[in-house]
């Protein structure tokens, strides 16, 4: 083949578009470049087995050792203090534990990276769980823990009295009631301090009596006052007639799963992870656990769990995207759920006959994964629950003849759409 030389121009030109390819590639690899040792930054409740996952990446990666920095066990603290530090632009947190509910504000805030799709398999995944990473039509973290609320029962008593576990409100006040008087301990308690977790057992209980609060994409209040009212009463009658114990006011999920490892509670709605912990306490051979309760039948329960994201101010990015994707992997959410009890990211694993061997409930939490509510993906998301939670913590407070239900409930819609028009 004879090559005839180029012309001028068209060197010149080419020329051009190489540096600019180059230029674009550069901006790319510095974008996501960076290796070296990095830290992942996570809430406590999801820690307690992690050291043994990271141990196994360092072993094979001496020169990108990865650090565990816990956060506090509640939400609200631990997104205090990712947003502090990334608001002050620091490259202390290289890889980023994210509730699911925080993926709209640190997008929007700039915090946090896109991530590219092809690089994860996330066509294994359970769909409502992907959905939770998505926001604005990009994928933003990758799901690492699903989670979704179950409520756990004393079956030994059950047994005792001839009942079976509940599917609606009516037989859990009723089974929860009878076992308080008889057995002289708490009927039934969630998370009930006023914090997320007190925002999540309140759309809990909305979703459960067939109603929302807002639309999928939080730019609506569709809160219906008669179903938001019926979920709230449920909640305000348990500690009304005594069968949901006052301190439970001050629970979060330690809080309440303590109380019923101890045997001190009948019913206890809390996340999967604390049914491993439950197997070797004082009422381990003693417990099951079901869907949640509702109005008229089984309940609808928010979807929870987390989501790792790569710091936008890392200087360590490649090496935190490596290891998501090492996290991420079907061999490490095996050991999610065997180690830690979380629920896995990966749908083949709820399938597994051996891990249902020793997880019984995992169809009941498949099931209950893919019928939660996702809460809105709002960046204001924060001011919705804190609006959420400190009305309903008002109202589940004696004296209750200071609230009407109806009231409040009216009051919070207000409230929730000068937060959305604000937005
Ligand atoms: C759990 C859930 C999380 C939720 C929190 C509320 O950690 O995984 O999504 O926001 O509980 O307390």
């Amino acid at each position: 083949m004879v090559r005839r030389p180029i012309p001028a121009a068209l060197a010149v030109l080419l020329g051009l578009l190489v540096t600019a390819c180059s230029a674009a590639g550069a901006q790319e690899t510095e974008r996501f470049g960076g290796t070296g040792p990095f830290t992942l930054v996570i809430g406590r409740p999801a820690t307690a087995y992690l050291q043994s996952l990271l141990d196994r990446w360092n072993q094979t990666h001496p020169g990108e050792r990865a650090t565990l920095l816990e956060l506090p066990e509640a939400a609200d603290e631990q997104r205090a203090q990712m947003v502090a530090n990334l608001q002050a632009r620091s490259d202390r947190y290289d890889v980023l534990g994210l509730d699911v509910i925080w993926t709209a504000e640190f997008a929007d805030a700039g915090w946090i990276l896109p991530l590219e799709r092809a690089m994860f398999p996330l066509d294994r995944f359970l769909p409502p769980v992907v959905d939770t990473a998505v926001y604005r039509g990009k994928l933003w973290a990758v799901p690492y823990t699903s989670n979704a609320g179950l409520l756990f029962y004393r079956k030994d008593l059950l047994a005792k009295e001839g009942l079976k576990p509940p599917r609606t409100w009516g037989e859990l006040r009723d089974q929860a009631r009878a076992l308080h008087e008889k057995y002289g301990i708490g009927g039934y308690a969630g998370q009930f301090l006023a914090y997320e977790g007190l925002t999540v057992n309140f759309a809990e209980a909305v979703q459960s009596a067939g109603g929302q609060i807002l639309s999928p994409d939080g730019t609506k209040v569709t809160m219906d006052v008669a179903k938001a009212k019926a979920g709230l009463d449920f909640l305000v009658g348990g500690f009304r007639e005594g069968w949901i114990p006052p301190e439970s006011l001050s629970f979060k999920e330690d809080e309440a799963q303590l109380a019923f490892e101890e045997g001190r509670l009948a019913f206890a709605r809390n996340w999967p992870h604390t049914y491993g912990p439950a197997t070797t306490s004082a009422v381990a051979g003693k417990f099951g656990v079901t869907r949640l309760p509702g109005a008229n039948g089984p309940g609808t329960g928010s979807l929870g769990g987390y989501n790792l994201a790569v710091s936008a101010f890392s200087k360590r990015q490649k090496s935190a995207t490596e290891f998501i994707r090492y996290f991420t992997s079907l061999e490490n959410q095996r050991r999610v759920l065997a180690d830690g009890s979380f629920p896995p990211v990966w749908a083949e694993l709820y399938d597994d006959p051996g891990l249902i061997k020793r997880f019984p409930y995992l169809p009941v939490l498949k099931q209950s994964i893919l019928s939660a509510r996702p809460r809105p993906a709002s960046a204001n998301y924060d001011q919705v629950s804190l609006a959420i939670a400190s009305a309903v913590s008002n109202a589940l407070t004696p004296p209750f003849t200071e609230h009407d239900s109806e009231d409040v409930v009216s009051s919070m819609k207000g409230q929730l759409e000068e937060i959305i028009r604000a937005q």
